[in-house]
């Protein structure tokens, strides 16, 4: 990691030799970068930049950015290993296995356009879970539709050292089952999500492999229980720890226009799709998750699957 852009150490070009601009959009969390052009292999100084502004603010943005699905997957490319697009949803596009729409229009019962949306890292349930995800914005409503994003590292460092320290402590299940009724969701796609168990067991505080900071890593979609408490103790804690992340002031909001990206470290954040997106109004994005590593403990202990009930 280069120390910071502002300060790089010696013989590291600054953002500024670089041509890039960071333009941070919140207290603790979320950072506007321009001056790239996403639509070109980017060099390495620009790629370790940009990782750089990504471990600083969590999440990064990119405006104007009209590239293809193509160039969506060389620019994910660039940061890491995509994975196939989700480990139980189809993949839509049959050319790019990688990339997995979201479209309110495909996935969204017409009669109930906006599912329930809560604070989620993405695919926790897996032992490895993405390093990162690239959302693209492909058709994006005038207004309305904005995504949400916690910074997790916060989020831990501003509980009570005693809550610290006990959090340090425990490990959750995590499970591929979402916490929306029946209604919601077309039965089609609920089913494809749920159609085999995936459990894994994590660290409540997971230690950054790149940076080191820990990270509250619990989320209201896919955390089932903490292992160590009653489940009534389990239900209660996680519902704090849920109300804490989210607080406003360690989250940033991201209002979409044609051509914008979020490229968020799903090791360090929890985001929230949007519920507002007007009735009637379309709206489609594209997802590349990179794959991650096994999460790790302040304890040392290493996250892993556990064997599913109903495979
Ligand atoms: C996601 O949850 O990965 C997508 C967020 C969004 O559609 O804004």
């Amino acid at each position: 990691m280069r120390t910071d852009p502002a300060t790089p150490s010696k013989g590291t070009p600054t953002d500024a030799e670089l041509g890039i601009d960071v333009r941070p959009i919140a207290g603790v969390i979320g950072a506007e970068i321009h001056g790239v052009d996403l639509a070109h292999p980017l060099d390495a100084s620009i790629v370790a930049a940009i990782r750089d502004t990504l471990l600083k603010w969590k999440v990064v943005f990119f405006r104007d950015q009209h590239i293809s699905q193509a160039q969506h997957l060389a620019f994910a490319r660039a940061f890491g290993e995509p994975t196939p697009a989700h480990p139980t949803l189809p993949a839509m596009f049959a050319d790019f296995p990688e990339i997995l729409q979201l479209d309110n229009q495909v996935h969204a019962r017409v009669d109930a356009p906006n599912i329930e949306s809560r604070w989620h890292t993405d695919v926790t349930f897996l032992p490895a879970p993405p390093m990162a995800s690239i959302l693209r914005g492909v058709v994006v409503p005038s207004y309305g539709g904005d995504t949400q994003f916690a910074n997790l590292v916060m989020a831990y460092e501003t509980l009570s050292a005693p809550l610290q320290a006990l959090c340090d402590t425990l490990h959750a299940v995590h499970l591929n089952a979402l916490p929306i009724s029946r209604g919601e969701m077309s039965s089609e796609l609920r089913g494809q999500f749920m159609s085999r168990e995936i459990r894994a067991v994590h660290p409540v505080v997971r230690v950054h492999p790149e940076t080191g900071e820990r990270a509250l890593f619990v989320n209201h979609n896919f955390t089932d229980y903490i292992v160590e408490l009653s489940r009534r103790e389990s239900r209660h804690l996680l519902a704090m720890l849920y109300e804490h992340m989210s607080d406003a002031s360690l989250t940033c909001r991201f209002r979409w226009e044609p051509g914008s990206i979020a490229f968020w470290d799903n090791r360090a954040t929890a985001h929230m799709a949007p519920t507002d997106t007007p009735r009637g109004m379309h709206r489609s994005m594209e997802r590349i998750t990179l794959k991650g590593d096994l999460t790790v403990g302040p304890d040392g202990f290493i996250g892993r699957a556990l064997e599913s009930t109903t495979a």
